[in-house]
C-alpha cells in the first residue's frame, strides 16, 4: 500500500536519496528543507515528490508547513526527522550560541514538527529520528563533536520517550544512529575523509527501515555503522 512520508533535510545528502527511493517504490514523499531550488528540482523530477521549503528552526515556518500538510493529506504514515547541522569545534571553542544552535537544529526542530504533526499521523505511523553514532552511548567520541553528539544523544532518548507516550495512538518511534556517510556534511566537517557508505546506500536502507521497521522495532536506538561502537 502506498504511504505518505514527510522527510526533513531533503535538499541534499541522505534526505534527498530517501525521497527518491520512496518515490521509486511508489510512495509519496514530502520533501522539506530550507533551500528552495534543490527541493523544487527534486519535486519536478518525480510526480510523487512534493516540496515544502521550510526552516525547521522557525516556529512560524513549521506552523505553515503543518497547515499545508493538513490541507493536502488526510494522514501521514511516516515522518523521517533527518534534517541536521554539524558544528565542529572543541568544547573550549564552543560558545553558548553554538550549543543553542546545535540543539535548535538537531533536537528542538524535530520536537516541534513531531508535536505539530501528532493529529496527522495515521494509525501505525512510524517516526524515524536520524541520530548519530556520536550520540550513541559507549561509542568512540571525537574531539570537536561535543555539541553535535549531545544533540543527537538527546534525540535518541526523545525517541524512547515518544515510543511510550504515543503508544496509545499506535505510533511507533525509532532512532537510527548512523556511522560515517559520504555527504556534504561529512566533507565540511572532516575534509578528505572517505566514508564506507554512500548517501544513496544509506538512503535506501533508511527508506526500507521506515517502511518495514515499525513492525519489528519500537523505542529502539539502533546503531547503523560498520565500525565497532566500542
Ligand atoms: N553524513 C554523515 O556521516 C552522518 C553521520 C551520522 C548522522 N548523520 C545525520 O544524517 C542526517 C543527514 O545528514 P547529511 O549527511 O545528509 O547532511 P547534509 O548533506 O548536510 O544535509 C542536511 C540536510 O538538513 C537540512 N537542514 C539543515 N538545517 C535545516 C533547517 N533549519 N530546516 C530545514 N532543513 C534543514 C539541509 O537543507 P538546507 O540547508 O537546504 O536547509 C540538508 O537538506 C543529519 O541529521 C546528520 O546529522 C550524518
Amino acid at each position: 500500500m502506498s504511504k505518505v512520508a514527510v522527510v526533513t533535510g531533503a535538499s541534499r545528502g541522505i534526505g534527498r536519496e530517501i525521497c527518491k527511493e520512496l518515490a521509486d517504490k511508489g510512495h509519496h514523499a514530502v520533501a522539506v528543507a530550507r533551500s528552495e531550488q534543490p527541493l523544487n528540482k527534486l519535486a519536478n523530477s518525480y510526480p510523487n515528490i512534493s516540496a515544502i521549503p521550510t526552516d525547521l528552526t522557525n516556529q512560524k515556518d513549521v506552523d505553515k508547513l503543518v497547515t499545508q500538510l493538513e490541507r493536502d493529506y488526510d494522514t501521514v504514515d511516516i515522518l523521517i526527522n533527518n534534517a541536521g547541522t554539524l558544528i565542529n569545534k572543541t568544547f573550549e571553542e564552543l560558545t553558548l550560541d553554538d550549543w543553542r544552535s546545535q540543539l535548535e537544529s538537531n533536537l528542538i526542530s524535530a520536537i516541534h514538527i513531531t508535536n505539530k504533526m501528532l493529529s496527522l499521523f495515521s494509525n501505525d505511523a512510524h517516526i524515524v529520528n536520524i541520530s548519530s553514532m556520536g550520540g550513541f552511548q559507549g561509542s568512540a567520541k571525537f574531539p570537536g563533536l561535543a555539541a553535535y553528539s549531545v544533540s543527537k544523544g538527546a534525540l535518541s532518548i526523545l525517541t524512547e520517550c515518544l515510543s511510550v507516550e504515543l503508544s496509545d495512538k499506535n505510533i511507533k518511534a525509532n532512532a537510527l544512529c548512523l556511522g560515517a556517510v559520504q555527504t556534504e556534511m561529512l566533507e565540511n566537517a572532516f575534509p578528505g575523509m572517505e566514508a564506507p557508505v554512500s548517501a544513496k546506500g544509506m538512503g535506501n536502507y533508511i527508506t526500507d527501515f521506515a517502511i518495514k521497521g515499525s513492525a519489528f522495532y519500537n523505542g529502539k536506538i539502533l546503531p547503523v555503522s560498520l565500525e565497532d561502537p566500542d
